[in-house]
């Protein structure tokens, strides 16, 4: 927008330029410009806090057919692309490229993408959602207490999500629901899987809904588990226990899982008296935007710290 001394707003006679071109401006007409500039910048202002994880997505908006044809189907090269763009998209944390690159080449990581087959050529295949997920030993695991063993199967195992996100137009028609089922029927099908779990971070309402929905159980809330852009987040762990494995209902069970519960809150108490100590101490980090990038061998809990080790590999 140019301001020049002429009389009202109108676009440049000029046909070689594409300026609107505010002439003689009227005050109240620079009021209303000037305010919603204001507003305008105060929206994109709140849109940087890692909105992400609650839903917020600066995505395109996709154009979606009267009915959509939602298909399901592992994530290959092709995608990495789009995977990397919709990550950097919906959540508030940078996976470094390595993490792609063992998704789209299938390393230890699984994944499903869904893709919209009603959409015109070229986009059919376009990702526009995803999970990826990876398998490990239940015993070296933070939820190993909630595992009910059997010896004679062989060595237990979990499946842990790594990651789940659905582009913002196409939210609300059970897209995550069916990629989340396809995990949990991944994991039911492999007689050592005792179960599927993930964390998610407190505030974010809408994924916390869909696991209570989809009978994941919240067995804990673990304080400052993520630090995004220096400030700390608490998360929740949510499991779905399968093949024979299941919650404690038990009275030794009730008791193993009270005395746990106990352990866990010591410990986060624990842990938030170091992180306040560590936090005085460091106080000159602060200055800096210590967002930091993830490499697949670092987790979510690695983010807020290194205080607790499970030899698990998250992202
Ligand atoms: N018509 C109307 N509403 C529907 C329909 C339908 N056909 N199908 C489902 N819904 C409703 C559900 O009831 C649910 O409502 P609720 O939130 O009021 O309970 C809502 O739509 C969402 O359910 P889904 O459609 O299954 O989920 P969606 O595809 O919208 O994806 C997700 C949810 C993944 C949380 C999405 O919001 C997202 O990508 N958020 C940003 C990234 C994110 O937060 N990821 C999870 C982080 S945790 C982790 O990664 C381990």
């Amino acid at each position: 927008i140019q301001f020049t001394p002429a009389k009202s707003l109108c676009r440049s006679t000029n046909p070689s330029s594409d300026y609107l071109t505010l002439t003689n401006p009227d005050p109240v007409l620079i009021f209303v410009i000037f305010f919603s500039f204001v507003g305008f910048s105060y929206c994109r202002q709140k849109s940087r806090f890692p909105r992400g994880f609650v839903g917020n997505s600066s995505m395109e908006e996709l154009k979606i057919s009267s009915r959509p044809s939602i298909c399901f189907r592992p994530i290959n090269p092709s995608d990495l692309e789009r995977l990397e763009q919709i990550h950097r998209d919906i959540f508030p944390i940078r996976y470094e490229s390595e993490f792609f690159q063992n998704v789209v080449n299938g390393g230890d990581i699984l994944s499903w993408a869904a893709v919209d087959r009603s959409r015109p050529d070229g986009l059919s295949d376009e990702l526009i959602g995803f999970v990826t997920a990876k398998i490990g030993p239940a015993k070296e695991t933070e939820i190993s207490d909630l595992i009910r063993y059997n010896s004679c199967k062989g060595e237990e195992t979990l499946v842990y999500i790594l990651t789940l996100g659905v582009v913002e137009s196409y939210r609300k028609r059970g897209i995550a629901k069916l990629l989340i089922k396809e995990v949990i029927k991944y994991a039911s099908s492999i007689p050592v899987c005792r179960g599927v779990y993930l964390h998610v971070i407190a505030h974010n309402s809408p994924a916390i809904r869909l696991y209570k929905r989809m009978s994941f159980r919240c067995v804990r809330r673990l304080h400052g588990f993520y630090i995004i852009n220096g400030q700390h987040f608490d998360s929740f762990l949510f499991v779905y226990f399968i093949n024979g494995s299941r919650s404690p209902c038990s009275p030794f069970d009730l008791v193993v899982f009270v005395l746990n519960y106990m352990r866990s809150g010591i410990k986060s108490v624990a842990s938030r008296l170091t992180m306040k100590h560590e936090e005085k101490g460091l106080k000159w980090i602060k200055c800096k935007d210590i967002t930091r990038c993830l490499l697949p061998t670092q987790t979510k809990r690695n983010l807020a710290s290194e205080r607790v080790s499970s030899g698990y590999d998250y992202v």
